[in-house]
C-alpha cells in the first residue's frame, strides 16, 4: 500500500453497523416496555441513523464526530467516520488534574452541545457516566456513538433526563478529581 493511501485511510474510523442492541438494552433497563421496543424496531434503518448522525453533526459540528459515509464493506454495512485524534474523556481526566481552564472549557462544551442538540429535538441518549465522549489533543470535546432516538420518540424526556445527569456526573467527576470546583 502506498504511503498516500495509508495516510488517507488513517483519517477515517470505520464502525460496523450493529443494529439496535444498545437501544434494546436501554429499553430493558428503563422498563420502557413492548411499545417502545416495537416503535424503535419499526422505524429503524441504517440509512435513517446515518441521516440523523449528519443532522446532529450539522447542529454542533465542533463537538460531534463527523459522519462521512454509510458503506458496504466486505458485505457488511459500516459507518465511515472522521477519525478523532484523541482519547476517551474518562481515560484522560487524570491528566487534567489542576488544569481548571481546560476543565471549565470541557464543562462548557458539554453543556452547550447537549443544550444545542436538545433544543433542536436531538437526544444523544448514551452519555451516562461520561460514556461516548472523546477529548481531542486540542482540548475539544467530541460526542461519538449516538443511540437511535427518533425525534418524536415518545420517551424522549427520559433520555433528556439521562443526558443532563450525564453532564452533571462528568462535571462532578472532574470536580472530584481536581479537588476543587472550577469556576
Ligand atoms: N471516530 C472515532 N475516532 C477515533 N476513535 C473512535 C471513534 N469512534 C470510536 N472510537 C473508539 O472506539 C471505541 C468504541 O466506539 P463506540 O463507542 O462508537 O462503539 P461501542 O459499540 O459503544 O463500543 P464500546 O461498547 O466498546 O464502547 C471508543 O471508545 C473509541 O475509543
Ligand atoms: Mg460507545
Amino acid at each position: 500500500m502506498n504511503k498516500k493511501l495509508d495516510e488517507s485511510l488513517s483519517d477515517v474510523f470505520v464502525k460496523p453497523e450493529t443494529g439496535l442492541d444498545t437501544e434494546m438494552f436501554v429499553v430493558d433497563e428503563l422498563h420502557l416496555g413492548k411499545n417502545a421496543e416495537r416503535d424503535l424496531k419499526s422505524r429503524y434503518s441504517p440509512k435513517e441513523r446515518f441521516r440523523m448522525m449528519r443532522r446532529e453533526y450539522s447542529l454542533a459540528s465542533e463537538n460531534v464526530v463527523k459522519p462521512i459515509a454509510l458503506e458496504e464493506i466486505e458485505g457488511k454495512k459500516a459507518y465511515v467516520l472522521e477519525r478523532i485524534d484523541g482519547d476517551m474523556l474518562m481515560n484522560s481526566l487524570y491528566k487534567l488534574r489542576g488544569n481548571s481552564k481546560l476543565l471549565y472549557s470541557i464543562k462548557q462544551q458539554l453543556e452547550d452541545t447537549v443544550e444545542t442538540l436538545h433544543s433542536n429535538g436531538y437526544v444523544h441518549g448514551d452519555l451516562v457516566g461520561g460514556n461516548n465522549i472523546m477529548l481531542t489533543k486540542e482540548g475539544k470535546i467530541k460526542l461519538i456513538d449516538p443511540l437511535y432516538i427518533p425525534k418524536n420518540f415518545e420517551y424522549k424526556e427520559v433520555f433528556i433526563d439521562l443526558d443532563n445527569k450525564a453532564v452533571k456526573s462528568v462535571v462532578n467527576l472532574m470536580y472530584g478529581k481536581v479537588g476543587k470546583p472550577v469556576e
